[in-house]
Order: structure tokens, then C-alpha cells, then sequence
């Protein structure tokens, strides 16, 4: 069976103040929960590692750089991120790609810095507003496929979190069906260029306004193991019901 995963992406969003949310979403976590990882932002990462010790929660990072070292002031290396305990990062966000100009072959470099440093990339992917008004989402997505997944994805390295542009933040979401037709393309899309082994075991997450009112309907979809939440993973509270939702799926 596919690992189902959780993952909370906290954006330029809280301190050191907020990791207490770990030891409050542990309490509230499921007696067989999904896997959950957090990803807060870079400057938390050993602390959030610290906090989370013993609660079975993950630390992930939101970016890497894509070289293992070197002159990138600012820049953050996957071995840097492995090296606070963290075992995830996100590559490929659509706020990324939007304000740092990032192409799918950077995140392919990215993901595979990820993968050098022992750390499992969650590659994200997603149309626009207007592509989606356009019906041109498969298109999109085979392409951001093709140009996103380095060729040496495995079974275990990688997560691929779909998230329509036009729904991160703005409290709109996909219908299901719409969900149910990009996850299941997704899937066969992998299926076609790493094999159904492969294909079968890469955990597909959506992500998009993922709120505890609607999470229990976006995990219907067969294709769907988890979510990357972003506003609603900040605080317990709206985090743990979508996490017991996806237990229960
Ligand atoms: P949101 O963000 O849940 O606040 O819409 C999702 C994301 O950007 O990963």
C-alpha cells in the first residue's frame, strides 16, 4: 500500500514561538496517523527538528539551492537542510517558480541536490488561472512532468504534490472530479515513463486551500495519498482534523 503523507508547508510564516504547535498537533494526532511533516521556515529547521523529537513528526525544508556548495550568498544546500535533521524538502513551489523565476529544469536539479543529500524531494506542480480557464491543465501538467522529474525518481525519493495555481491561498478548490482527472493523469503519466512499480509506489499530494471542511472529500479520490497545506497546517487546531480525515480515507 502507498504511504499516505501530510505535509504542512508554513511559508514566510511564524518564529521560533510557533514550534509549540508541533507538541499541540502530536496530542491531536490520530493512534495510527499518516506520515506528517512540517516544513517551517529555513532559520526553524534544527529547532523545528528539536521540537519534534519523539512525536513522530518530519521536518522539511521549502527550498534547497541546486548546487552542493558554493559563492550563493543567502542559499540554502539540501546538505545544510539534512543536516538539522530535516528529511524533506519542497522544490518546485508555484511561489517559486513565480518569484524566483524558477524553470522546470532548475527544479529538476533541485530535486536531484535533494536526493544527493539523502533528503526526499517533494516536487510541486500546477497550472494557472488561465491555463485552467483554457482547459489546458493535462497540457501543462505533462509538461511540468517532463521537465520536473529527473529520469533516477524512485519509489521512495520523491513526492509530487499537484497545486493548481488558483487555488493556493484563495479558498477556491478544484471540483473532485477535476482532482480525480489530473491525479489519475499523473499517475499514468508515471506509470508510462518509470513503470508501474514505480509509479504505483510515489505518493501523489494535492494542495490548494486544504481546509478540515474539505479535506475528508479531497481523499476520496483514489489518486490522492495526501495534502501540502499551506494557510491551515500554521495551527493544530486546523491541522489535526485534516490529518485524522486522511487517516480515516
Ligand atoms: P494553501 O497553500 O493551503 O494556503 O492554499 C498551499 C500551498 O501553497 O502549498
Amino acid at each position: 500500500m502507498r504511504r499516505k503523507l501530510a505535509a504542512g508547508n508554513w511559508k514566510m510564516n511564524g518564529t521560533a514561538a510557533c514550534l509549540a504547535e508541533l507538541g499541540a498537533l502530536h496530542k491531536m494526532l490520530p493512534t495510527a496517523p499518516p506520515e506528517v511533516v512540517i516544513c517551517p521556515p529555513a532559520p526553524l529547521l534544527f529547532r523545528a527538528h528539536e521540537a519534534a523529537r519523539g512525536t513522530g513528526i518530519e521536518i522539511g525544508a521549502q527550498d534547497c539551492h541546486m548546487e552542493a556548495s558554493g559563492a550563493f550568498t543567502g542559499d540554502i544546500s539540501a546538505s545544510l537542510i539534512a543536516d538539522t535533521g530535516a528529511l524533506y524538502v519542497i522544490v518546485g513551489h508555484s511561489e517559486r517558480r513565480d518569484a524566483h523565476e524558477e524553470r522546470d529544469r532548475d527544479v529538476r536539479k533541485k530535486a536531484k541536490a535533494a536526493w544527493a543529500a539523502g533528503l526526499t524531494a517533494i516536487i510541486c506542480i500546477g497550472e494557472t488561472l488561465e491555463d485552467h480557464e483554457a482547459n489546458n491543465t493535462l497540457d501543462i501538467i505533462a509538461g511540468q512532468l517532463a521537465g520536473s522529474l529527473p529520469d533516477q525518481m524512485t519509489g521512495t525519493n520523491t513526492v509530487i504534490a499537484y497545486e493548481p495555481i488558483w487555488a493556493i491561498g484563495t479558498g477556491k478548490v478544484p471540483t473532485l472530479e477535476q482532482i480525480v482527472e489530473v491525479h489519475d493523469f499523473i499517475r499514468a503519466k508515471l506509470e508510462t515513463r518509470y513503470g508501474a512499480d514505480i509509479a504505483d509506489m510515489v505518493p501523489l499530494l494535492y494542495g490548494g486551500s486544504v481546509k478540515p471542511d474539505n479535506a475528508a472529500t479531497i481523499f476520496q479520490a483514489a489518486n490522492v495519498d495526501g495534502a501540502l497545506v499551506g494557510g491551515a497546517s500554521l495551527k493544530a487546531v486546523d491541522f489535526a482534523p485534516i490529518i485524522q480525515a486522511l487517516a480515516d480515507s
